[in-house]
């Protein structure tokens, strides 16, 4: 069984998330996703969510391309992720391209390309727009 992770944040569930998660599921068997925790947000990433941790991991575990979610706590987990969990290929959108490149010693290393012109970034701020 082919193993693939890939980390995020995932507030306000779009369709880039899922466009995303269905390619990263499609490049093996079983699709892990470590989700960034609300402290870890708010203290090391800088992101202020609008689910908490549990209403975004209910929202990803609802997603037929998804097997499991872990937390992501931190940003050193990853290489004991990869080995906790067998992982074979770790998987991030391109915006993350090559930050990652340190993990190819322990699996295969994908940057796929974001889906365009969505993230919840953007659906914060129109929603501001709307309420203006
Ligand atoms: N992602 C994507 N296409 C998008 C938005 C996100 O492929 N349009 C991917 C990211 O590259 C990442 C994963 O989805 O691998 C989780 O991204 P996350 O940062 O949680 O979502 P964003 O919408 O980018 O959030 P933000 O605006 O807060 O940065």
């Amino acid at each position: 069984m082919k193993r693939v992770i890939t980390y995020g944040t995932f507030d306000l569930l779009h369709y880039g998330h899922i466009n995303l998660l269905r390619r990263a599921k499609a490049l093996g068997d079983y699709l892990i996703v470590a989700l960034s925790t609300d402290e870890f947000n708010s203290e090391q990433k800088g992101k202020n969510t609008y689910f908490t941790y549990e209403e975004r991991k209910k929202l990803l575990e609802a997603i037929r391309y998804v097997d499991l979610v872990i937390p992501e706590k931190n940003w050193d987990q990853k290489v004991k992720d990869v080995q906790e969990y067998r992982v074979d290929t770790f998987v991030m959108g391109d915006d993350w391209k090559d930050k990652f490149n340190f993990l190819e010693d322990s699996c295969e290393v994908v940057y796929l390309q974001r889906t365009p012109e969505i993230s919840t970034t953007k659906i914060k701020k129109d929603l501001l727009i709307l309420k203006s």
